[in-house]
């Protein structure tokens, strides 16, 4: 049995604990001062322990896993009271803290040498999420099984090379879902421009975004292979498309993401 402690309860901390709870190799202790009550109430009938502050030092001993999941503006005081516990040899340390680098966890928790940062997106919350990992050279295979089988049960997992590709992932799948929906945001207002109701243009544009989605992955064809079926010669998916790469839809997609990322180096080099 591993004993995971999570630290921080909101919105993504939520969203993995109801997907681990039923686990079978796993306990899990909460700690959230603020959502205590709350989340006492929403999992009163669950085997799980609820803190409303950190957990004592014969507590902390225990614990195989910690995964701290609170805001970055606050990181630094949450990780104060953290820093001096002595801790089980073979401890791993997660963060799913958007830019705070291993340094800033490794240099406050000094009884631990096991370090990986996650970077999960919102669909977690319908198991369908994507999560990237970095860890350092100390976390060992057996640690890596664990905190992959963990977020496999929210969606997919990437382990990536070293820590600029998580901020980059940070900006693409992070950051993504945000993206999606300011587009579907967009096209369901460009649908109203046109005369449909507001009822008519969701369903129009998301069953469109879900059946080319899905019709994507049944047939395993590449997007631009089936753009281009679509897109008879002459025709209205052509104009359409001709449209949208006159308008540079490429540049104005990587001009995007690269806003994101060069955001996340400047909240990373703040630890
Ligand atoms: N949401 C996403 O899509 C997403 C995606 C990837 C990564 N992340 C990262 O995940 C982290 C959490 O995001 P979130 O959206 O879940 O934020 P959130 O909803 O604000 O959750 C953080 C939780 O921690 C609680 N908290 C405050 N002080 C604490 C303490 N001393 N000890 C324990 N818990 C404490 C907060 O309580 P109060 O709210 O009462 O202060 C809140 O319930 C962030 O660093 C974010 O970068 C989020």
């Amino acid at each position: 049995m591993s004993k995971v402690l999570l630290v921080g309860c909101g919105h993504m901390g939520s969203a993995l604990i109801m997907s681990w709870l039923n686990l079978k190799y796993y306990s899990f202790t909460i700690v959230d001062p603020y959502n205590f009550n709350k989340l006492k109430n929403k999992l009163k009938r669950k085997k799980i322990d609820i803190l409303n502050k950190a957990p004592t030092q014969k507590q902390m001993k225990t614990f195989d896993i910690i995964i701290f999941a609170v805001k970055p503006q606050i990181a630094t005081d949450v990780l104060n009271d953290y820093e001096n516990f002595e801790l089980k040899k073979n401890i791993v340390i997660g963060s799913i803290i958007a830019g705070k680098k291993i340094n800033f966890f490794k240099k406050r928790i000094k009884n631990a040498n096991q370090f990986v940062r996650i970077m999960p997106n919102m669909p977690a919350l319908v198991r369908n999420g994507i999560s990237c990992f970095v860890s350092n050279s100390s976390l060992t295979i057996n640690n890596k099984k664990k905190l992959n089988e963990l977020f496999l049960n929210v969606g997919k997992t990437i382990w990536l090379k070293n820590e600029s590709q998580i901020d980059k992932a940070t900006a693409v799948s992070g950051s993504g879902p945000g993206y999606i929906f300011t587009l579907i945001h967009a096209f369901e207002k460009a649908a109203e421009k046109l005369g449909f109701s507001k009822n008519q243009s969701q369903d129009l544009i998301i069953s469109t975004m879900l059946g080319s989605i899905y019709l994507m992955q049944e047939t395993k064809k590449k997007p631009e292979e089936l753009a281009i079926q679509i897109a008879v010669k002459g025709g209205t998916t052509e104009a359409g498309i001709k449209n949208l790469k006159n308008n540079n839809i490429d540049k104005i997609i990587y001009k995007t993401f690269m806003a994101a990322y060069n955001r996340a180096k400047i909240l990373s080099k703040k630890n």
